[in-house]
């Protein structure tokens, strides 16, 4: 019997796919996030917090709302009306996962609503096969480094603990990006030359991370697949890709489909403040704009809580008012 009177909060870490070589396959969760609450209604309510939310829909066509319902189908029940609420601290169509954040958000709320009937593997299969790409997904379901591949029918996994002195920057450029025009421009076929490229980055990055090499991230982080084709699309990458180690990265990419670029950089590393500035100030000499942000890998995943009587009196915005980045 499902109690009606219930309302969950989940707090859903933004994601960046790829990581250079890792096309497709490579995650990591932010420390960046976005709220969802919901609970169940006579009529279905949405409403949407902060500035990143601009040109969402607040009716049924709602992204969080469609999915939701998509699992109370899946578990077989019926959940029609709905009371949510969405805040995010993560830009939209920037890189940094924010259509997977919505629909790791809704699955986790919806699944939570109704006593968690669906395993988190279920939500990561149903995840994957929304948004066609595991490694976003997989990063805001289960936090830390992700390790995946899709193969139509299901996806498969490995969480890799990020390494305590990794640190994150991005460069989030002011203009958007769709993931679908970033894909357009590249090649349908690719050279067993760039695939064989790709394979080794990435195996090497990969082994990198689980052994603490950090000193190999630089000679691993590099890719022939993906973003020599998407560098047009974001002025100034190619020079960020090639010099951003000289500035004390311990390397470099496009976060995703772009335009955000990600460098990872050990924290205690002295040259932060002259890489942050390398950065902005490339991506000005081409007349971009761009906001950096320094942000912890995040660990925990999506994250799912009860929302309390008092709280329910509340708006989601004043319940979050203390984890909010502004
Ligand atoms: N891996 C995707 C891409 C990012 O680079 O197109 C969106 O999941």
């Amino acid at each position: 019997m499902i109690d009606k009177s219930r309302k969950v909060r989940v707090k859903i870490p933004a994601s960046t796919a790829n990581l250079g070589p890792g096309f497709d396959t490579l995650g990591m969760a932010l420390g960046l996030y976005a709220w969802i609450e919901m609970g169940f209604a006579n009529e279905t309510k949405i409403t949407l917090f902060g500035d990143q939310m601009q040109g969402i829909p607040t009716d049924k066509s709602n992204l969080v709302y469609e999915v939701a319902q998509m699992v109370f189908q899946r578990a077989g029940v019926s959940c029609p009306e709905l009371d949510i609420a969405m805040y995010s601290d993560a830009p939209l169509t920037r890189g940094l996962g924010s259509s997977a954040s919505a629909i790791v958000g809704a699955l986790a709320a919806a699944n939570a609503l109704i006593g968690s009937p669906l395993t988190n593997d279920d939500l990561f299969q149903m995840a994957t096969e929304l948004e066609k790409h595991p490694d976003n997904v997989g990063a805001s379901i289960f936090g830390g480094l992700v390790v995946a591949f899709w193969d139509g029918e299901r996806a498969e996994h490995i969480r890799v603990e990020p390494d305590e002195r990794l640190e994150v920057l991005v460069a989030i450029p002011h203009f958007q990006l769709s993931t679908e025009k970033a894909r357009h421009v590249l090649p349908r076929e690719q050279s067993l030359a760039n695939a064989v490229y790709n394979v080794g980055h990435s195996s090497v990055l990969v082994a990198a991370f689980c052994t603490s090499r950090l000193d190999m991230i630089s000679h691993a982080m590099k890719d022939a697949l993906h973003q020599p084709y998407r560098a047009p699309l974001v002025p100034g990458l190619g020079r960020i890709l090639a010099e951003a180690t000289d500035h004390g990265a311990l390397g470099v990419a496009l976060s995703g489909a772009g335009p955000t670029i990600l460098a990872l950089v050990d924290r205690s590393s002295s040259q932060k403040d002259e890489l942050e500035a390398f950065m902005k100030e490339t991506l000005k000499q081409e007349g971009i704009e761009a906001t950096t942000m320094w942000l912890m890998p995040d660990r925990a995943g999506v994250q799912v809580s009860e929302v309390s009587p008092a709280e329910r009196e509340a708006s989601l915005f004043d319940n979050i008012k203390g984890e909010i980045r502004i």
